[in-house]
């Protein structure tokens, strides 16, 4: 059975910040010290006017490709998680895939709110493993700043804008080790944009009652999250066959910084394992894990075999855990590169120094690879 490792990443956010100070101005009922203090965030990215999702997925995906030295065109499937789609119809990794040039991919989207990831995640390498597919692309893009009433402190303050691409491919060694998802349906007006689908479509009556605007009883979803985040992780450590004290690095759904700091416990995982972005992007909804993992990487904070623990809760109510191993993967790549190695033999160092001088992207590409 082939095992899905990743072999790319990307993230994107949108150029326009907006800080707790900035909300505090534009007349919101706040101050910088409660959103911060009780949520952890400081500012947060949102779209600017005429940018949509599947401009941040693009760059993302765009970004994952070129980490692992991937033609859009040897894609497989894409898969966009995201409860903000550009239209409703059609999905937005079709557009993704167009964008990209990815002509040979199928393309779809996946709706489970902030758990979107996961549960692409898990689809994914589902796929990989059944050897249906080589590669897949995994999106988290999300831009729930459009379904926000600016006037509803609760929400407002916690949401940010942003996309997270992982690229999954087909390897003979070990990558999603488990995967664990749940739901219960009977908390979805928890947290809920009830107007714009087929129940209530979009209509005079719903925008004059606001019921295109996300509403979330807070403290229900917040003590709801503090369990499950926890509980799914143990769940998905368990089914990995490792155990708490295995997991290098924790990156969970970044919703509030007292939920992942409860999350944390729960597991018996000390601080410095657990990765935090929150204070930057607010919760990007579906692209918030991508996002967190794509800084723990340029951080330094992820090395190949450690185990690092995906955890996630949101609307649905939806959550979801995995486990990862990070490894070298085995891109095509990767082999024609070592081919040349040995076509060279001690040739190689001065091959290598050679490429190393015409470029930064030729020799991250080959420290990453080889160093
Ligand atoms: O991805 C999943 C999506 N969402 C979440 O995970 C969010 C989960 N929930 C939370 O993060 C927190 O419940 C909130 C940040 C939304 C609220 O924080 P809290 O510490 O649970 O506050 P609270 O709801 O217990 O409210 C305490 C007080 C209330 O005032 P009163 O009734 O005690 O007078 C609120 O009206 O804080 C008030 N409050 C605020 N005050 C200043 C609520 N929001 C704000 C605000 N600024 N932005």
């Amino acid at each position: 059975m082939p095992y899905a490792q990743v072999a790319g990443w990307g993230m994107a956010v949108p150029s326009r910040v907006v800080t707790n100070n900035d909300l505090v101005e534009m007349g919101l009922e706040t101050s910088e010290e409660w959103i911060e203090t009780r949520t952890g965030i400081r500012q947060r990215r949102l779209l600017a006017p005429g940018e949509a999702t599947s401009d941040l997925a693009v760059t993302a995906a765009q970004r994952a490709l070129e980490v692992a030295n991937v033609h859009p065109a040897d894609l497989d499937l894409i898969i966009v998680a995201t409860c903000t789609p550009d239209h409703p119809v059609p999905a937005t990794a079709s557009l993704v895939q167009d964008r990209i040039g990815a002509g040979r991919a199928g393309a779809t989207d996946l709706n489970a709110a902030c758990s979107g990831f996961v549960y692409a995640l898990s689809l994914a390498a589902g796929q990989i493993e059944s050897a249906r597919v080589r590669q897949v692309l995994v999106i988290g893009a999300d831009a729930v700043s459009i379904y926000l009433d600016w006037q509803d402190r609760e929400t407002c303050i916690l949401f940010g804008d942003g996309a997270g691409a992982l690229l999954l491919q087909s390897s003979e060694e070990p990558g999603i080790l488990s995967t664990s998802l749940g739901s219960d349906g009977s908390g979805a007006s928890l947290l809920m944009v009830s107007a714009g689908g087929s129940r209530f479509p979009t209509n005079g009556d719903a925008l004059r009652n606001g019921d295109n605007h996300l509403v979330m009883d807070g403290r229900q979803i917040f003590r709801l999250a503090a369990q499950m985040m926890g509980k799914a992780a143990e769940k998905a450590i368990e089914a990995s066959g490792l155990t708490t004290e295995d997991v290098n690095l924790l990156i969970p759904h970044q919703a509030n910084g007292r939920i992942i700091e409860a999350a944390a416990k729960k597991l018996g995982l000390p601080p410095e394992k657990v990765f935090a972005n929150l204070a930057e992007y607010g919760n990007t909804t579906a692209a918030s894990i991508p996002i967190a993992l794509c800084e723990a990487i340029e951080e330094g904070r992820v090395k190949p075999g450690d185990n690092i623990v995906l955890t996630s809760f949101g609307a649905g109510l939806s959550w979801g855990s995995a486990v990862i191993r990070w490894g070298l993967p085995l891109p095509v790549e990767v082999s024609s590169w070592r081919r040349w190695r040995r076509r060279l033999g001690g040739r190689w160092s001065a091959f290598r120094s050679s490429l190393r001088k015409r470029g930064r992207r030729v020799r991250s590409f080959m420290d990453r690879k080889y160093n």
